[in-house]
């Protein structure tokens, strides 16, 4: 595996091997690899070629208050993990690689209205930080494919508008999330997680799946089921940021008749923020005796 500090080291080696005519997956990172990472690897592998890996803690999708300062850095941890996997090309730039004219005058990209909900909602500036970084990654690595995890469902989406919007040329593919044994979706901030909270927190895709089975049993009072579910989180003992019944697609809220829904949550620790969700297809044709619910 070759490690790559600059943009320009990268360019060359990735146009050499397209030259051979071949195709590059490309996995964007934050390091501090966890299984759900390694996953996204593999599967790059098997689709692609050439895999390239970046690890970027980027600056710009911190919010003033977050833990851009403490977030875990593990380099050579990650890349031990990544040789093992068969990643071709890592890439690690430093701040002034990626933002050379400086953060303040960096050009943005902003996928509107979808990014002020949800987790959109109580991180400000967060989605356009993720947008403005992934396209530029997105314009030097050039990949055929770029692979993303559903874990953070309303970062995918908001990715594959503005691939959309933007005309870029990449395959932008999902792929599924990662839990630990007991449902806990894998996330290098579970590390901010204390002993008596471990075993707890759980409890949110615990409630998602309730959310779910409800649903799936034919309820439709989505505000009633988001309220419940608040309620369990914090019987719990969390702060809930919100349980939602949205549109899987557009992430509006879901309407009746969606027939493609998803259940995103996220809640408070005390050192961390923690968000999962889980999504259901419910059936193209209901029974005859539904069809008049409106
Ligand atoms: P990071 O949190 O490091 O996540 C990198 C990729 O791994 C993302 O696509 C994320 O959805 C995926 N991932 C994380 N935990 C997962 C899990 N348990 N199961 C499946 N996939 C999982 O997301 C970012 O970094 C950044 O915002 C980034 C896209 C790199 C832009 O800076």
């Amino acid at each position: 595996m070759n490690i790559y500090h600059t943009v320009s080291g990268l360019r060359a080696e990735i146009r050499a091997r397209r030259q051979r005519g071949e195709s590059v997956g490309f996995v964007p990172t934050m390091g501090n690899l966890h299984e759900g990472h390694l996953q996204l690897v593999r599967l790059a592998k098997e689709q692609c070629d050439v895999v390239v890996v970046s690890i970027f803690v980027n600056p710009l999708q911190f919010g003033l208050n977050e833990d851009w300062e403490k977030y875990p850095r593990t380099f050579q941890g990650d890349a031990k993990k990544l040789e093992a996997e068969g990643c071709d090309f890592l890439f690690h730039p430093d701040e002034n690689e990626i933002y050379p004219n400086g953060m303040a005058d960096q050009t943005r990209v902003v996928v509107p209205t979808m990014t002020d909900i949800l987790c959109g909602a109580s991180r400000p500036g967060h989605f356009e930080g993720v947008t403005t970084v992934v396209s530029k990654l997105l314009h030097i690595v050039q990949p055929d494919t770029a692979i993303f995890g559903i874990k953070d469902y309303q970062q995918l989406a908001v990715i594959r508008r503005m691939v959309e919007d933007l005309c870029i040329p990449v395959d932008i593919v999902g792929a599924p999330i990662a839990r630990d044994v007991d449902g806990l979706a894998l996330s290098s901030r579970n590390g901010y997680l204390s002993k008596d909270e471990r075993p707890r927190v759980k409890v949110l895709y615990e409630t998602l799946c309730w959310c779910r089975e409800q649903i799936a049993a034919g309820e439709k009072d989505f505000s009633q089921l988001e309220i419940e579910a608040t309620k369990a989180l914090e019987k719990s003992g969390f702060r809930t940021d919100y349980v939602s019944i949205r549109n899987a697609k557009t992430l509006e809220p879901a309407a009746h008749d969606d027939q493609q829904l998803t259940i995103l949550g996220a809640m408070f620790t005390k050192g961390a923020r923690l968000i999962d969700n889980i999504s259901l297809a419910l059936s193209e044709s209901p029974p005859a005796e539904q069809t008049e619910v409106k």
